[in-house]
């Protein structure tokens, strides 16, 4: 199949899920938590991720799903390197979806051998649709309009607003990103926690934001985004510089490129002063 065709089915399923999410908005949601107390997952959550994986695996029954609300032992849900794996975040940005923050997004990627084909993020409150293909650029379609997108080009950091998020761990666990948010914080013009990866890793390939950094965040929340940003001429490495590669647990840097090196350098430096 081409990747075109594959590239179509996924915002046609984005878009579908989005509707599910917007019947959510406004109302009051009920929800349960899991690995820990602010970790939190709604009926939407669920809804999303059934219609998600249903409509793939019954499309492609060749294929793999493996999404964040799997249930363990699922048939062909899990982490694979080898053969076409799709990624799916339901609801990127939970919380925000709980609270009525409207940061939330579906985002789903295509991976065939552990390579990226297709990245698409779709926010249902912004109506924003940003999608890449493997070699073939990244996009964004709103408004029934479609416009090739990409990164910004600040080459300082204090020209630049970066972005972060923190691991639900982080009541219990020190290794929560505080001492490096502290040090970017000094150096960059802005720094934003808008609660969903998927639509900060989008801003960076549309040149909203300027770079992104998250440690031990899963293969759902990015798989999309690394994509849409290398497509859009930007850069993905993981925190230490090394090539990038999806795992099902990854701390990674993205940025315009311009930025990478200085950002990469403000990690290095807390790392040596801790
Ligand atoms: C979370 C969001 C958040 C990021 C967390 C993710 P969820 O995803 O993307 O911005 O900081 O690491 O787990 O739980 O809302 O799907
Ligand atoms: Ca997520
Ligand atoms: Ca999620």
């Amino acid at each position: 199949m081409a990747l075109n065709a594959f590239e179509k089915f996924a915002i046609e399923i984005a878009f579908a899920a989005g509707a599910i999410i917007r019947r959510g908005i406004s109302e009051q949601k009920s929800y349960s938590t899991k690995g820990t107390d602010i970790d939190l997952v709604t009926e939407y959550d669920k809804e999303v991720h059934d219609y998600l994986t249903g409509k793939i695996l019954s499309t492609f029954p060749n294929h793999r799903t493996w999404s964040e609300e799997s249930a363990i032992g699922e048939r062909a849900h899990g982490f694979f390197d080898e053969g076409y794996v799709w990624h799916v975040d339901p609801i990127d940005g939970t919380i925000n979806f709980v609270h009525g923050y409207p940061f939330f997004a579906v985002s789903l990627a295509l991976y065939k051998e552990n390579q990226p084909l297709v990245g698409v993020i779709y926010d249902p409150v912004h109506g924003e649709c940003f999608s890449a293909i493997a070699g073939n650029g990244a996009r964004l379609l709103s408004g029934g309009e479609s416009q090739s997108i990409s990164v910004s080009d600040a080459s300082k950091l204090v020209d630049s607003i970066v972005a972060t998020g923190f691991p639900y761990d982080r009541h219990q666990n020190p290794d929560d990103n505080l001492a490096q948010t502290a040090a970017f914080l000094k150096k960059v013009r802005g720094l934003r926690r808008s609660g969903s990866a998927a639509i900060d890793l989008a801003y960076v390939a549309l040149g909203r934001l300027d770079g992104y950094w998250e440690f031990r965040i899963n293969s759902w929340d990015v798989a999309a985004g690394v994509l849409l940003i290398t497509e859009a001429g930007g850069t993905v490495t993981l925190t230490g510089g090394q090539a990038f590669q999806l795992r099902p647990q990854i701390s990674l840097v993205a940025s315009n490129g311009r930025i990478h090196a200085p950002m990469l350098d403000v990690l290095e430096s807390v790392k040596r002063s801790t």
